[in-house]
């Protein structure tokens, strides 16, 4: 069985993040995501529309996600990697060569991001506007 790992926020789910999420499945047999808790977005001066609880219950329904846990830190990467027995660690390619230090543990891949969607551009796009 090949386990995959990803992580972010997946705040107002959007056809990226589904591209994302489909391509990691696709590439094992069991998909995990770490997905950013409040208080983790708090520290990196992020804020999600969705709490943590219903980003996890939203995440859970997708088809190809297969568990998610918290990820409450920049530095549980590498146990995470380690206690799930995780075969290939996957992250959209804006995050390219950051996370290359796993590649002592796992293999790492970075996918094309979808162009043109992102969830701070829902909220630029949508940002005082009512009904259309
Ligand atoms: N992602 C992607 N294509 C997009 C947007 C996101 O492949 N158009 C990927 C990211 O690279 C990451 C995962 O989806 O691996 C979760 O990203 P997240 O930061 O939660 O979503 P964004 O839409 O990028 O959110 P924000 O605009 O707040 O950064």
């Amino acid at each position: 069985m090949i386990k995959v790992l990803t992580y972010g926020t997946f705040d107002l789910l959007h056809i990226g993040h589904i591209n994302l999420l489909r391509r990691a499945k696709e590439l094992g047999d069991f998909l995990i995501v770490g997905l950013s808790t409040d208080v983790f977005n708090d520290e990196k001066k992020k804020v999600s529309y969705h709490s943590f609880e219903n980003r996890k219950i939203i995440l859970e329904s997708i088809r190809y996600v297969d568990k998610v846990i918290p990820e409450q830190n920049w530095e549980q990467k590498i146990e995470d990697v380690i206690n799930n027995d995780i075969d290939i660690f996957v992250m959209g390619d804006d995050w390219k060569e950051h996370f290359d230090f796993l590649k002592d543990y796992c293999e790492v891949i970075y996918l094309p991001r979808t162009i043109g969607i992102s969830t701070s551009k829902i909220k630029i796009d949508l940002n005082g506007v009512e009904n259309g």
